[in-house]
């Protein structure tokens, strides 16, 4: 391979620029074809080869004979035409050919955000977590539910009242079955306390998250459909001081160390005594402020002490399969149970007024929590 070198025409800079200019254009237009590494080894001899290599001849017939006025500009010029070579050996075969299909790789990348829990998802593991630390475990159940398992079992009689508390999304046909096998949308997790026991004897030590379904119109607190955590716990001399240091301690798990708790007497049709738990206002400390209505208490959840007649209900049905079932004789055992809306306590934890932003997917809301 023996290259010739043109002659400089003279050495002037617009002289320089342009054999230069002439050079690289030579250089750019093998560099495409630098797929294989034949390809670039040929090139890399053709221009860097030591004893024939093109810059060597340059270097020879432009760069020794040069006066010494144009050594400098020379120079330069021959130290970029040496990067531009350089550079077009660095560059991989396959990259080069990305160049020629147009990849503009200064172009801004494509951000992708990476996934988080949903906020009353995380809330939902922070409370079961609280209770696994005390050493429960988790049970789920069907939304789907049987009259029996969600009213009946629970002490709630067909016709009483208190079924009006819970206004019930019914499944359609089902009038020609028994009361107790007709379908409804749980209104609660409770059911799930009746399902545990009926299968397991005590002791128990659970908590059940879980959906929920009412006939409610949407409000800003209020959602057809929501998420409770229920807890069932069920062992030889349980007594409502183990249910309050429980929930006092749950309570300050979650809302922080500095949280009172109080029990203010009230009614479920499946404990007795009942009563709601209330926590000291999180925003004024007690002080009272909009939030609390001015009372210093936030109403957070529903408990009490399993009534005897579930008990009665669940015996009943273990004892179909094995008849002399004594597992849940109230003379032997008794337990206490509890149950709170997950999003009642997002909304308290982040200061959400509104309940629907949980369910709008609106990314600006959600963001907030990445
Ligand atoms: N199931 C009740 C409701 O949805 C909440 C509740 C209250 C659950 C007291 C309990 C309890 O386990 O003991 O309103």
């Amino acid at each position: 391979m023996t290259d010739t070198i043109p002659q400089l025409a003279s050495h002037d800079e617009p002289a320089l620029d342009q054999a230069f200019r002439t050079l690289a254009t030579e250089v750019q237009a093998e560099t495409a074809a630098l797929t294989t590494p034949e390809a670039q080894e040929n090139f890399r001899l053709h221009w860097l080869g030591r004893k024939q290599g093109r810059l060597k001849l340059i270097s020879e017939a432009w760069l020794k004979s040069a006066p010494a006025e144009a050594r400098k500009p020379l120079g330069i010029r021959f130290n970029q035409l040496k990067q531009q070579i350089e550079q077009a050996l660095e560059a991989p075969a396959s990259q080069k050919s990305a160049v020629v299909l147009g990849l503009d790789i200064t172009l801004p990348g494509v951000i992708r955000s990476p996934g988080i829990p949903h906020p009353l998802l995380e809330t939902m593991r922070q409370i079961v977590e609280v209770f696994h630390h005390l050493g429960y475990s988790t049970n789920l159940g069907p939304q789907v539910e049987t009259d029996f398992y969600n009213f009946e079992a629970l002490n709630f009689p067909p016709n009483h009242p208190a079924r009006d508390t819970q206004d019930t999304l019914l499944i359609a046909n089902q009038q020609s079955k028994p009361s107790r096998d007709r379908l409804l949308m749980r209104t609660h997790t409770s059911p799930v306390q009746i399902r545990t026991m009926v299968q397991q004897a005590p002791p128990i030590r659970i908590v059940i998250p879980g959906k929920v379904h009412r006939n409610d119109a949407a409000d800003a607190t209020h959602s057809p459909i929501f998420h409770q955590v229920e807890g069932l716990c069920v062992d030889t001399n349980i007594t409502f001081s183990d249910l309050k240091g429980t929930l006092d301690h749950a309570m300050k798990a979650l809302f922080g160390s500095s949280v009172k708790t109080r029990f203010f007497p009230s009614f479920f049709p499946f404990t007795e005594p009942s009563a709601d738990v209330q926590i000291s206002c999180i925003f004024c400390g007690g002080k009272g402020c909009r939030k609390c209505k001015h009372s210093g208490w936030i109403e957070l959840l529903g408990c009490g002490m399993v009534d005897p007649a579930v008990f009665a209900s669940v015996t009943e049905e273990r004892r179909k399969t094995n008849p002399a079932d004594d597992a849940y004789n109230p003379e032997k055992i008794s337990g206490f149970a509890f149950g709170m809306g997950v999003e009642r306590i997002a909304m308290i934890q982040h200061g959400i007024s509104d309940i629907g932003h949980f369910y709008s997917g609106d990314m600006r809301f959600l963001e907030q929590f990445a």
